[in-house]
């Protein structure tokens, strides 16, 4: 007897659809023990469904796709890991950018992308120069990110502004600390998805997802695609949001 097929999701209608979808990519290790392959072959299988996925969230119509790609913690993984991991973000900007940009997309980075090698932070540089004025899609890669170290950055700005008797201390508003944070000018986040099975923020937009919905699953990051991010959004499009009031 043939297994039935599973049923494909359903792709949520256009007023359905979250404006702003962040990711935390998770799993890859883990992705490749379960095949006795080298954590780096579940990197290279990330990277592809990175590519699955932005393809996927434009199609879909998703306004801003967040990706998180490296973490202000992931400094303390070995250096070949961490080598392998910059290697890749290289090879995606040299392979990927030509699509997107044919596409009308916008790339973004948030957090502190400068500690990266020399030929890292050119790239990285050229690609923001080169997609800056697209209008279509943003894809946003979090390198580098860690958010209480961009709130510390964004509390430092805003104490600059006071010191520099430009700003009362009073006047200080939760507007005033979010126009600082590396996220100042995207859309509000509607729904952050961490793959993997863990149920853990590990220090990314702490601030944003105030109101974000929570989408958690157990795929690991090299096996998710594009119906997973419809089964996510058909989620999200299921949620009621109340934002304290009723
Ligand atoms: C996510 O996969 C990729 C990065 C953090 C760069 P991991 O490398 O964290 O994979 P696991 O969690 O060890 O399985
Ligand atoms: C979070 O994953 C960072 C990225 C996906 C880039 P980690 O694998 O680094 O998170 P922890 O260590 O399990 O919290
Ligand atoms: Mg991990």
């Amino acid at each position: 007897m043939r297994a039935k097929a599973a049923p494909a999701p359903t792709v949520p209608a256009p007023q359905d659809v979250p404006r702003h979808v962040a990711i935390i990519m998770d799993g890859n290790g883990r992705w490749a023990s379960r095949r006795k392959l080298p954590r780096i072959a579940g990197h290279k299988a990330g990277a592809d469904a990175v590519r699955r996925t932005v393809r996927a969230a434009r199609e879909m119509g998703i306004d801003c796709l967040t990706l998180y790609a490296f973490s202000s913690e992931n400094w303390k993984r070995p250096e070949q890991e961490i080598a392998d991991l910059t290697a890749l973000l290289k090879h995606f900007i040299q392979n990927d950018l030509d699509e997107f940009h044919a596409n009308n997309v916008r790339l973004r980075v948030i957090g502190d992308y400068r500690a990266f090698d020399a030929s890292a932070v050119t790239m990285v540089e050229e690609a923001l120069e080169r997609t800056a004025a697209n209008t279509g899609a943003t894809l946003v890669i979090a390198l580098n990110y860690g958010s209480q170290n961009e709130l510390t950055r964004a509390a430092q700005a805003v104490a600059r502004r006071v010191e520099a008797g430009e700003l009362s201390a009073d006047a200080i508003t939760g507007e005033t600390l979010a126009a600082e944070l590396d996220t100042a000018d995207l859309p509000p986040l509607d729904l952050l998805i961490r793959t993997s099975g863990e149920q853990r923020l590990s220090n990314f937009l702490l601030w944003q997802v105030a109101y974000a919905e929570l989408y958690f699953t157990d795929l690991f990051w090299p096996d998710f695609d594009a119906d997973a991010l419809a089964t996510a959004c058909t989620a999200f499009a299921g949620r009621q949001r109340r934002y304290g009031g009723l």
